[in-house]
């Protein structure tokens, strides 16, 4: 199953638009989870609580889990979210404090080390951005990070147009450069 995590929030999003030309090709039946949909809980002191004492009776099945389970069962997993603030959408943030669970995404080794747990060996993030200072860390940067160091994905793929909103920008041109470049590069796998 591949998980796309759509945390786009305009109607006419350029990011979704990358996003969907991507998982056309990509082959097998995908799940989306459509983050500007979901009132995520407030991960406060009675949430964490829970969390832990679910955590320790093992009752991972509780539905408090069924962002984690999904994205650790996922075979293949495509996140859209444009650029903003030099990173992307708070709801991102707000899914990957709810998929980050010891036990189903990730574990511990005996030395406190992380171990991942998830099934996907492959991730693309898609992006989109308004200018062209677009510094990779604390985007595509962080999200490559925690899914390699914690939840063991090892191989993550950044997909981007850039410049979209500058003066005299042809962003339709911009966008159809890079969904040509999306299927010249995965169209054959
Ligand atoms: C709240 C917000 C923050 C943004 N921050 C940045 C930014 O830091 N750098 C940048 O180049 N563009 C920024 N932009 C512009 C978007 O990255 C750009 O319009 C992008 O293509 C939007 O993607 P979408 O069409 O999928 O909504 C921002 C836009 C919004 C609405």
């Amino acid at each position: 199953m591949i998980l796309f995590v759509n945390a786009c929030v305009r109607e006419q999003s350029r990011t979704k638009r990358l996003a969907d030309s991507l998982l056309s090709i990509l082959q097998g039946p995908a799940e989306e989870v459509r983050l500007r949909e979901i009132v995520f809980p407030a991960v406060d002191e009675a949430f964490l609580q829970r969390r832990e004492r679910l955590i320790g009776e093992g009752k991972f099945d509780d539905p408090l889990f069924r962002y984690a389970r999904q994205f650790s069962e996922a075979s293949q997993i495509v996140i859209a979210a444009p650029y903003w603030d030099l990173s992307f959408p708070a709801a991102l943030k707000q899914y990957l404090e709810q998929v980050s669970v010891p036990g189903i995404t990730f574990t511990y080794t005996q030395d406190g080390l992380p171990k991942g747990l998830c099934a996907a060996e492959r991730l693309f993030y898609v992006t989109t951005a308004g200018g062209l200072y677009v510094p990779e860390a604390y985007g595509f940067g962080y999200v490559e990070a925690l899914c390699r160091d914690l939840f063991g994905i090892r191989q993550a793929e950044l997909i981007r147009a850039a410049g979209l909103d500058l003066d005299g920008a042809d962003a339709e041109n911009i966008l159809r450069e890079s969904i040509r470049e999306i299927i010249e590069h995965h169209g054959r796998r």
